[in-house]
């Protein structure tokens, strides 16, 4: 179950906008980033929850979607998420730099995708620009935005081509392939 979750759980960058999410839900998936690991256990993870019109539209105008897809300029209106969590880290408890935002993301994805959600990881985020904009106290460091909504679109996972190139792409009925190495080519020893 497991293997078919994490399977199914794509990057999804279009979705139903119409179609709402609670700020239950949110709180729901934030409780699994809560019980996800931390280094030194330290949690230093704060989040923002987003699934309002006009606060969604605060922080879209700052977020880079789809590096590879370059005539793409990211979801139009009326496929934008539904909702956002922004991952803060909480600068009164530490400064260091973790990998623990990636995994409270994941964990946020997987329950999102459990629950007939889709969503996007994006790092690519006008920092300054996203702070501004809702008016984040300079305590927190914003490390990542998780992108919500109902999937409207198809993906594909498929093997690496013999030329290696590991670029997502979409192909002309609009379904987004995504390419991974094969089990062989990332176990070296
Ligand atoms: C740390 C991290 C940051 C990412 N940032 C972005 C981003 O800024 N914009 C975006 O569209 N996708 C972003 N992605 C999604 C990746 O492009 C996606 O994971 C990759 O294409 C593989 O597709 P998959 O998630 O379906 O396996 C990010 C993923 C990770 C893990």
């Amino acid at each position: 179950m497991l293997r078919d979750l994490i399977s199914r759980n794509r990057s999804c960058r279009r979705f139903h906008q119409e179609v709402g999410i609670e700020l239950e839900t949110l709180r729901e998936l934030v409780d699994l980033a809560r019980l996800s690991a931390s280094g030194r256990n330290l949690q230093p993870l704060k989040y923002i929850l987003s699934c309002d019109p006009e606060r969604n539209a605060l922080i879209f105008p700052h977020l880079g979607w789809a590096f590879h897809l370059k005539d793409w300029p990211g979801p139009a209106e009326g496929e934008r998420p539904s909702a956002y969590i922004v991952i803060l880290r909480d600068t009164a408890i530490t400064r260091s730099p973790s990998c623990d935002h990636a995994i409270a993301a994941q964990s946020i994805l997987l329950g999102a995708r459990e629950k007939g959600l889709g969503g996007c990881m994006i790092g690519s985020v006008q920092r300054e620009g996203l702070r501004k904009a809702l008016g984040i106290p300079p305590r927190y460091d914003v490390l990542l935005v998780v992108a919500l909504g109902k999937p409207k679109e198809k993906v594909i996972v498929e093997a690496v081509g013999p030329s290696g190139d590991t670029r997502y792409w979409r192909d002309s009925e609009g379904v987004h392939h995504v390419p991974k190495r094969s089990l062989d080519d990332i176990i070296v020893g």
